[in-house]
Parts: C-alpha cells; structure tokens; sequence
C-alpha cells in the first residue's frame, strides 16, 4: 500500500488538522498511565511478579535511575537533582545498592537479563570509580546481567574520556547523547551551552572508544527557537551521523516545575513555529535517509528500531522504543519504575525520602498499579498503535467474550473522523494503518481507547 510522505500534503492542511485536534494527553509510555496508579498498592505484589521472572521466554530488562546533575537546564522535564556533594552522592549509591541486594533476594534463577539502562539525572555525573563500584556490586547480584546489552544517557558536558573508556570496558554499546540544540540564543536561554565543534569532539571521541550505536536527543519548541535555527541544528546534527535521533516536543509544564517559570513563556515559539519544526524535522530527516519511528524518534535503515518496525515488533515502554516485543522492566533508585506483564510500581522520586525509606527496611514504592485484562489487551493495541502504526483489536479479546469485543469495536467507531482526515485508513484484513500525516497524531488516536483519561484532573502536555 502506498501511503502519501509527509512532504507531499501542503503545511496549511497539517496546520489545520493541528488546530482543530488542539488537545493535551499521555505520552503513553504506560498504559493506564501513571497518574491512574494507586498509593495503595499492595507490596506483595511486587515481590509475587519477582518470584515468577524466572523463565527464558520472559526477557527483563533493568533500569537504574542516577538523578544526579551538574547544573539545572531550564527546561528539564526529568527526576533529576543538583548537587556536588559527593557524600550525598555515595550515600544514594548505599541505598540504591541495597534496594539491588533486596530484590534480588527476592528473584529466582535464572532470570534472562536481556537489556542495562543506565538513566537519569545524569549517571557520568558520578566519577568513573563510582559507576564502576554500582556495576560490580549489580553483576554480583543480578548473575546473568553482564550479558545483557547495555545503554547509557549522557551529558557530554560532564563525561570524560575515562568515563567512555570505563563503559565501553564494562560492556555499554549504546550511547545516548543530550544535545538538545546548538544555537548560541537558544542555548543561552535554557543555560545550557556548549559549540558545534565541542559536540563534534565528543562524538568522534565516543566512536573511537569503540561505541557501536549513538543516539542524539534534541528539543523543538524551546524559546527563541525558529525553523530557521532548528534546521541549522538539524543540518550539523546530520554532520555527526548519529544512528538514532529522538526529536522531543517540549513539554513546558512550569505549574508543576519551578525551574521553567525561568522560562518566558513570550519566548516560546508560537505553536504554528513550533509545529513547523516538527514537520521540518521529519521531512529533512527522512530525505536524509532515517526513518521516522513511532512518536518522536529517527533511526537508520539498518538499525534494529527500524528493522523492528517494518516486521511490526517494536515495543515502547520508560526507557523508550526498544526491538524487544512483551519485555519486562525492573528498576532501581529515586522514581525508578518497574512493569510487568499485569503491574507497574514507582518507587518514591525524592532521593533523600527513596534512602530513608530503604534504609530503615521499608518498600521504596509509593503507587503502583495491577492491570486486569481490558488493560491489557488495551495497552497492546496502544503500544500497537504508537509503534507499529497499526490499530487492531488484538487476539486476547476474542477470549474475552463477544460483549466485550463488541465494546472494544465501539471504539474503533470513535475513529471515523481520523478516518475522514486520511489519518488513518482501513485494512483489509480489519482495523486501521496510521498513514505518515496519522503518525504526527499519535497521541489523539491513543487517547480513543484510553478507558481512565475522562476522570482524570491532570494537566498533561500538548499532544503535537
Ligand atoms: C534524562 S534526560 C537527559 C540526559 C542527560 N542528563 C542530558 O541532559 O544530556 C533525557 C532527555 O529528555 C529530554 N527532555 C528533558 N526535559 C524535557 C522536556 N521538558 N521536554 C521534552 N524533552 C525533555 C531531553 O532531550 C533529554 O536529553
Ligand atoms: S536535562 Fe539532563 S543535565 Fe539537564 S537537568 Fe535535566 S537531567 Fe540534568
């Protein structure tokens, strides 16, 4: 089926169709997203789904969250902390290899281990003498993890040529990169600079420690930002021929973070300039050969998000689009959250109440959340839809009975207007493919089948 590029539908159509489905909803990293979740969960659950990891066919991936940062970015949007205090440091380092020494009393053997992020925060904003300690002390608890591929997030500011040394020595083969955006305004306004040719070195230097996959992280709809000054970012970007690309719309939420009322919303780029940038990031991107991968990110052909979406096994879940389908998540540390085949857990955000709690021998989580099967079978046709580009009622809800597919299908009812628009179009075989204008909405289509979103009070970011 040939569907029509981006490139070849006129802006004022895009611009209108954004206008008229103006709205705010869920990234839908999870499905029920996080604030459906209770404090109330039980605890036990927890232990129960760690207990039953142990089988070859349940691949697990960990998670250690490191919230630790240098200096504030104005617009950061992540559980992160600044200090210099290396006391504090180390001793969030104890408790969070505490809570690795607790969970991992809890879990049977063998657990196959296929996937290590390291996130945060910044984790290169430890010296390199303490990741290697925190990755010691995981391998000796978690036997079978120092198999599993490995990725880190950075800030190339803070990470040094022996930081690349000691992660390549230890296994990581992904590196993700905050770059964000190089105009000099830009930055400026977001307090966070560095130059063209700094980022260059850092690359160069990454690549010849021997790093086989780099992704770099950029913001449109930063202040002062301008389509002309975005593709100039993009243009030098593409100079560093990064293998991925994750291109975020920036979500300016300064009622619940304090630190981006610095940011003059008169700034901003107005939301037709800022819709701008993200057509123009898809059109030069994809011309320059990348595909365009499910909401925000960019891959090459031959990468394994791309291979993974043509054959229609891309998965999302916390730390982004991975190639491993059903993969379940434990994580470690302040707001680290873990998922399962029917539970999410978060452990408390703050550092210093996530130590008190671990050090006196209480649970670190603060909500959670037990899927029961229409949440299921509603966060596969999600996560379908937001990577796969394909709306389907899955298989499992045969077995749930005719009334309840019929429910389901009401749904899909929903979806003739998306329909009307060409974001979406029939499949013979029954359900819907989101056509490359589909894919800039995302977010609208997800949020048809989102059975929790009418009772919710929360103020999410804009959906485009
Ligand atoms: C954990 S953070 C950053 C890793 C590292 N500390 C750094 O700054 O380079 C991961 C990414 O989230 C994105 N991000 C952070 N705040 C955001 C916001 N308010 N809106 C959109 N994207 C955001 C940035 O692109 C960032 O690189
Ligand atoms: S963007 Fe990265 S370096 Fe900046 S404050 Fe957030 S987590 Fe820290």
């Amino acid at each position: 089926m040939k569907l029509k590029p981006l490139s070849e539908i006129p802006e004022e159509r895009i611009f209108e169709l954004v206008e008229r489905m103006d709205d705010r909803g869920p990234r839908y990293t999870s499905y029920p997203t996080a604030p459906v979740w209770k404090s109330d969960l039980p605890v036990e659950y927890l232990s129960e789904e760690l207990a039953s990891l142990s089988n070859s066919d349940r691949p697990v991936a960990v998670y250690l969250h490191l919230p630790y940062c240098r200096q504030r970015c104005l617009y950061c949007g992540c559980n992160s902390f600044i200090t210099y205090d290396s006391e504090r440091i180390a001793s969030y380092l104890a408790s969070l290899q505490r809570e690795i020494s607790q969970v991992a009393a809890a879990l049977p053997q063998p657990v196959s281990y296929e996937w290590l992020h390291l996130g945060g925060g910044t984790p290169t904003h430890l010296p390199p003498n303490a990741l290697a300690g925190l990755l010691d002390h995981l391998e000796r608890q978690l036997p079978g993890v120092e198999s599993a591929e490995r990725s880190i997030e950075v800030d190339p500011r803070v990470t040094t040529p022996e930081h690349l040394q000691l992660l390549r020595e230890r296994g990581f083969g992904r590196i993700s990169i905050g770059l964000q955006d190089l105009n000099p305004q830009v930055q400026q306004a977001i307090q966070r600079e560095y130059s063209f040719v700094e980022m260059q070195a850092f690359v160069k230097s990454c690549r010849q420690s021997g790093f086989q996959s780099i992704n770099i992280d950029l913001i449109y709809g930063l202040p002062f930002q301008t389509r002309v000054s975005w593709l100039e970012t993009l243009e030098q970007v593409l100079q560093l021929a990064p293998d991925r690309l994750a291109c975020f719309g920036y979500a300016h939420l300064p009622e619940r973070l304090k630190h981006q009322r610095l940011i003059k919303e008169e700034n901003l780029p107005l939301s037709r300039e800022r819709l701008g940038m993200l057509l123009d990031a898809n059109r030069f991107l994809v011309k320059q050969g990348y595909c365009a991968i499910g909401l925000d990110h960019f891959a090459l052909p031959g990468d394994k998000l791309a291979l993974a979406q043509q054959s229609g096994s891309l998965w999302r879940n916390f730390m982004g689009y991975t190639e491993i389908r059903g993969l379940e998540m434990i994580g470690f540390g302040a707001s680290a959250i873990s998922e399962f085949n029917t539970l999410y857990t978060q452990s408390e955000p703050n550092p210093e109440r996530y130590r008190e709690l671990i050090e006196s021998g209480k649970s670190p989580l603060i909500r959670g959340h037990r899927l029961d099967h229409d949440d299921v079978i509603r966060r596969q046709l999600i996560n379908d839809l937001m990577c796969n580009l394909i709306i389907r009622i899955p298989e499992a809800a045969d077995q749930a009975g005719v009334e309840y597919r019929a429910q389901l299908e009401n749904c899909l009812e929903r979806l003739t207007p998306f329909c009307e628009d060409d974001l979406i179009i029939p499949l013979d075989s029954g359900g819907y493919q989101v056509t490359p204008l589909g894919q800039l909405f995302l977010r609208n289509l997800a949020m048809q089948f989102d059975r929790y979103l009418p009772d919710q009070q929360v103020t999410f970011s804009r959906t485009v």
